[in-house]
């Protein structure tokens, strides 16, 4: 332990220091987050009682000084130069060439470096601390942000090892690390903020923070390229030495920097780096190569205002300016509907491009796209380009924010968005030829239909010849029709397998799979609607739906709000349920189904809980009407002599039937919609009818375990645990996973455990293997 504060403070200084140029100039993260706070808060409390002890090149001042009005200007000492841009190789050839014959050398020696895409500063240090900041400004003045830099770890605030200059000028570029601006953007949009446009936006625009404590929010990081003013010391005398020393004084160093000969090695350098480009943590725009010796670059000199000596070889522009054309959508396997927009062919990032994305309907609105905008594209790596910004300013008159279209472009089925979802999906799961793939995917799989032997590359194979357009074309499909595919997806494969070799292993092969086929015909209703693989339907739902309806007749015509009636069944899952029915197409594939031989072996009556919901006020309530409350659609009920009728009460009636004045205006205006009144009409009907189909109480019931709640432990003897459950639940039970007072009762096999115990413990009914097949026996 330090004996004195003294002695604590610098040794607290020296690990934070340590633990900066740990991580911003050798690459290595010596202490987490947590720790490096933790020594922070510390030295911060030790300076607050040691006033006398606090200096100005403590970590703990880099946020410290107020915000400022305006900055001050800056005189360089030395001006900070620009570069000569090349884009082509010819280039780059005069470029050597004129080295060459100038310093009459055969193969010059550079120093190669990527060309960061940031912002220049200067740094001044005097006697090893760091007095000054500047940007570059025009190059001869810049603007004073001193105090924005020292918030920049990677900066250092006083020089590590010895040797140094009493004045040193050290330039380079402050730039925002790739990684460090999407976190920083997610949590800005997360919270609602302004998001950067770009890092290199990120990081001029963080410095030019008046507010230095603005500055310090923003991830900025530092590479050091060069030096300017050098007083009272020396640097060594060739640029990729000089480099080294800065790193040694604990400057953060390209660690990409090369030094290469002659124009050949100029042009495998940009190469070698132009390949690496998509992968850098940071944002490059180009390559530097600068003449390494300071003898030959004194020789070189200057033109206007850039060396002779140095050039910055470009690469292509992954932002450019283009005019949308118009905004079109995409519709995913899954149905995902994605807008995209078609432009002026503009070229960017070394490529021509006519399209991109716009990934939502949140993004379009958010970025506000419209069909003559011109905007900014940006094609980073070898993502797909996407749309920045617009430049407003540019905007022709007379246009108008976009909208999603309300139809599938691609099948016309519906496009529904739901409220809080970021994502729109088309409705035609079973007809859009876009979510094919999926869905006879989806449809085929074991828990659905359960075709053996029918996967994801046969079905793509069968999409792609074009033998199926929905599911339902999966059962006129022969064997024969098999042989064939299989020969034509050997063929454009380029694959000469057995089954092509040897026609009889092809159409055992076929006859397997048509059996197959064949044999998932015969099915269940919870199997069948799991299989259509509607959105938010999955298989709990599905056999919620099947226990409850019973019939699949009834569940096809059933408006959505009674769905909501099967307990677990929000209004989500009940809307994506009615937009599926809504779409004929849809239907007309399950027409199709069972036209081909589908069966459902479990058809019964509804459930006769069903029952309990069916009148007027329980609907009101379902049909999610802004203002409707269960007490309110109560008394609504009980006012109006026909339900019928409220579908035309005027604004006072519903007043005088007890609703308060919003609530009856909201409940006009959603009557008012005629698909809203239509679907009201249809619901109210839909329940009278269902109410003649439901069995008695007394009649049949739907299943002699409904309500009931079972877990399934242990080994059976006579049957696995799955097919237990689905006998059980066949029966109307509910399997859970484990045991809790609201279990009704447990069956055990052999070597039953913990659960066993926990039933035991409650005091909860236990079955064995024969009391479950005598039951079974008795009631299937
Ligand atoms: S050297 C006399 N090296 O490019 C040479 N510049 O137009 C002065 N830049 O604004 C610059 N990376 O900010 C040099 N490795 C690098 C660089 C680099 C980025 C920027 C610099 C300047 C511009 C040159």
């Amino acid at each position: 332990m330090p004996a004195t504060p003294a002695d604590r403070i610098a040794e607290l200084r020296r690990l934070i220091d340590d633990a900066n140029h740990a991580y911003y100039v050798l690459d290595e993260l010596r202490i987490p987050d947590a720790e490096y706070d933790a020594l922070m808060r510390e030295l911060e409390a030790l300076e607050a009682e040691h006033p006398d002890l606090a200096t100005d090149d403590s970590p703990t001042r880099r946020v410290g000084a107020a915000p400022s009005a305006k900055f001050a200007q800056v005189r360089h000492a030395m001006p900070m130069l620009s570069l000569g841009n090349a884009f082509e190789e010819e280039e780059v050839r005069d470029f050597v060439r004129r080295i060459a014959q100038k310093l009459d050398r055969d193969k010059p020696v550079f120093s190669a470096e990527p060309k960061l895409d940031g912002l220049a500063v200067s740094l001044r240090y005097e006697d090893g601390a760091f007095v000054q900041g500047a940007t570059r400004g025009d190059g001869a003045t810049g603007e004073d942000v001193t105090a924005n830099l020292r918030t920049v770890r990677a900066i250092p605030l006083r020089l590590r090892g010895k040797g140094w200059p009493a004045v040193l000028e050290v330039r380079g570029e402050v730039y925002m690390p790739i990684a460090d601006f999407e976190a920083y953007n997610a949590r800005v949009r997360e919270q609602g903020g302004k998001v950067l446009a770009n890092p290199r936006n990120g990081a001029a625009g963080s410095l030019r923070q008046l507010d230095p404590g603005v500055t310090a929010q923003r991830p900025l990081a530092f590479f050091a390229y060069g030096t300017g003013l050098v007083e009272g010391g020396e640097l060594p005398d060739t640029h990729s030495e000089s480099m080294r020393t800065l790193r040694e004084w604990g400057f953060p160093v390209s660690a990409l920097g090369e030094v290469v000969e002659g124009f050949d090695g100029l042009m495998d350098y940009y190469r070698r780096i132009g390949e690496q480009r998509s992968e850098l943590p940071f944002e490059i725009d180009g390559v530097v190569y600068k003449l390494d010796d300071a003898e030959g670059r004194e020789e070189m000199g200057f033109v206007s205002r850039a060396p002779r000596w140095a050039l910055a070889h470009k690469y292509p522009a992954q932002e450019q300016s283009t005019v949308v054309e118009s905004i079109e959508v995409n519709v995913g396997r899954t149905g995902a509907v994605t807008p995209w927009v078609l432009m002026q062919p503009v070229h960017v990032g070394g490529v021509t491009v006519t399209r991109a994305t716009l990934h939502n309907a949140d993004q379009v609105a958010r970025l506000d796209v419209r069909v003559g905008d011109s905007v900014i594209v940006r094609r980073a790596g070898d993502v797909i380009p996407e749309v920045v910004r617009v430049i407003t300013e540019r905007r022709p008159e007379g246009t108008k924010p976009w909208q999603m279209p309300e139809r599938c472009p691609v099948c016309g089925s519906e496009i529904v968005r739901e409220e809080g979802e970021v994502v729109a999906r088309c409705s035609g799961e079973l007809v859009c030829p876009a979510q094919r793939v999926q869905a006879l995917f989806h449809f085929a799989s074991r828990r659905a239909m359960d075709i053996e032997g029918l996967g994801e590359r046969l079905i793509q194979a069968l999409v792609d010849f074009d033998m199926v357009t929905s599911v339902a074309d999966l059962y006129r499909l022969g064997v024969d029709d098999f042989v064939e595919m299989k020969r034509r997806a050997d063929e454009r494969d380029g694959t000469t397998p057995e089954t092509v070799k040897s026609g009889k292993v092809a159409t055992k092969w076929a006859e397997n799979l048509v059996e197959s086929i064949d044999r998932s015909r015969e099915t269940t209703l919870s199997r069948f609607l799991f299989a259509l693989g509607i959105q938010h339907v999955g298989e709990s739902t599905a056999k919620a739906l099947a226990a409850w309806f019973g019939d699949l007749a009834l569940v096809r015509h059933t408006p959505w709000p009674l769905f909501k009636r099967v307990p677990d069944i929000g209004g989500e899952v009940a809307r994506s349920l009615g937009h599926f029915l809504d779409q004929p197409g849809n239907q007309q594939v399950i027409d199709e189904l069972l036209e081909r031989g589908v069966r459902i072996g479990d058809a019964r009556p509804p459930s006769p809980k069903l029952g309990e919901g069916l009148d007027p006020a329980t609907l009101l309530v379902d049909l999610e009407i802004r203002g409707i409350t269960p007490a309110r659609a109560e008394r609504l009920a009980g006012a109006f002599s026909t339900p019928e009728g409220l579908a035309e009460a005027k604004e006072h009636q519903l007043v005088a039937a007890g609703l308060p004045g919003d609530a009856a205006e909201s409940l006009v205006a959603w009557m008012s919609e005629a698909d809203n009144r239509a679907l009201y009409l249809r619901s109210l009907e839909a329940q009278r009818e269902l109410l003649t189909q439901l069995p008695k109480e007394d009649g049949i019931k739907a299943g002699p375990l409904d309500g009931q709640t079972v877990v399934l432990t242990g080994t059976l003897e006579s049957m696995t645990r799955d097919e237990a459950k689905e006998r059980l639940e066949a029966l109307g039970a509910k399997a859970a996973g484990s045991v809790s007072k609201k279990t009704s009762f447990v069956v055990a096999g052999e070597a039953a455990g913990s659960k066993l115990a926990k039933a035991e413990q409650l005091g909860i009914e236990v079955w064995d293997e024969a009391k479950l097949l005598e039951f079974l026996q008795a009631h299937e």
